[in-house]
């Protein structure tokens, strides 16, 4: 297992790297940074990181390499300068995209004699440090066991998914794929609310009450997709249909842009006509897997 103290370099000085690089900083790590635009990096340096002015520079400072800028094909792109330093050194990924763009990155790594894990941060930046922040990670056993300690630093919720080095980018899309249809949903509710003179903010214990609902039965439906058994529903897809007529009221009572229910509402029309309509809502999941 590796020291507590492991040199750690974070490459990419966004926000979510930034607060990386603070954790590991406040953790007492040596830590190096590198940013393309380099003033982001200052706030850094007088928080105690040595501020590596290129990339060569910060690739060669520690054995363990946090990369996390916007995408894999950037981090690819950025570290192309540094690839001899790079060898004999682990990477680990840290930014979001699609499990093509983490085996492209990984095989790229490899290709430079060096290690790598695929990892995902599942939370906002001002959460990184916090006990019950998860952050998952695919890839090399290895590697993961003899960083975990360290990698812990970002987040208590650490959490190993396998070998292939693309499984974090999958868990992070596919539980991510909630977020903008269900912030959607609440910045709609926000303006129909507002539109008859009362606050958002009178809406939130409500709404939070709601995602808890939404958390009990997630359980249930992934039971029903894994065993494709929809037929005791608790809501069917039909109840679900019937609801889209009362969005449309609300819209125009409200005088709402709701467009996008649209493709929503389409996709309940399909299940209908696949013979889902008495089925579990979760039956949807049958027709996503067939694109139209
Ligand atoms: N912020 C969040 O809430 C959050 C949460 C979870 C995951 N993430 C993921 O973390 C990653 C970074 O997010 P962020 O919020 O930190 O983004 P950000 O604030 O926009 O920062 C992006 C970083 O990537 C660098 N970059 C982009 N393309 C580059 C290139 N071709 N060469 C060199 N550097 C490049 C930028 O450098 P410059 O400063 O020079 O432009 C900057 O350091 C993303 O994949 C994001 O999806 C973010």
């Amino acid at each position: 297992m590796t020291d507590h103290h492991t040199p750690v370099t974070v490459l990419g000085l966004g926000s979510m790297g930034s607060a990386l690089a603070a954790a590991f900083i406040e953790a007492g790590h040596r830590t190096t940074v590198w940013n393309r635009t380099a003033s982001k990096a200052l706030p850094l340096a007088a928080q105690g990181a040595v501020h590596a002015t290129t990339i060569t520079e910060a690739v060669a400072a520690s054995p363990l390499i946090i990369t996390c800028l916007t995408t894999y094909e950037g981090t690819i792109e950025a570290l192309e300068p540094a690839t001899a330093a790079l060898e004999g050194r682990t990477l680990v990924s840290l930014n979001s995209g699609s499990p093509a763009g983490a085996r492209e990155l990984a095989e790229w790594v490899l290709g430079q004699g060096a290690r790598y894990l695929g990892g995902a941060v599942k939370n906002v930046p001002s959460a990184v440090g916090a006990e019950d922040t998860l952050l998952y990670y695919g890839g090399d056993k290895t590697v993961f066991d003899e960083f975990a300690p360290t990698l812990r630093v970002l987040g208590g919720d650490t959490v190993y998914l396998g070998a292939d080095p693309d499984l974090a980018a999958l868990y992070e899309m596919a539980v991510g794929g909630t977020l903008l249809p269900a912030l959607v949903g609440f910045f709609q509710g926000a303006a129909a609310l507002q539109a008859r003179g009362l606050e958002a903010a009178s809406m939130v214990r409500f709404s939070t009450k709601w995602f808890e609902m939404i958390n009990s039965v997630l359980p249930i439906f992934a039971d029903e997709i894994d065993r494709a058994d929809y037929t005791k529903p608790a809501s069917s897809v039909n109840l679900f249909l019937a609801g889209a007529a009362h969005d449309a009221a609300l819209g125009k009572e409200a005088n709402l842009d709701i467009t996008w229910h649209k493709p929503f509402h389409d996709l309940l029309e399909r299940a209908v006509e696949a013979g889902h309509g008495n089925h579990s809502i979760s039956a949807l999941t049958e027709v996503l897997k067939n694109p139209a």
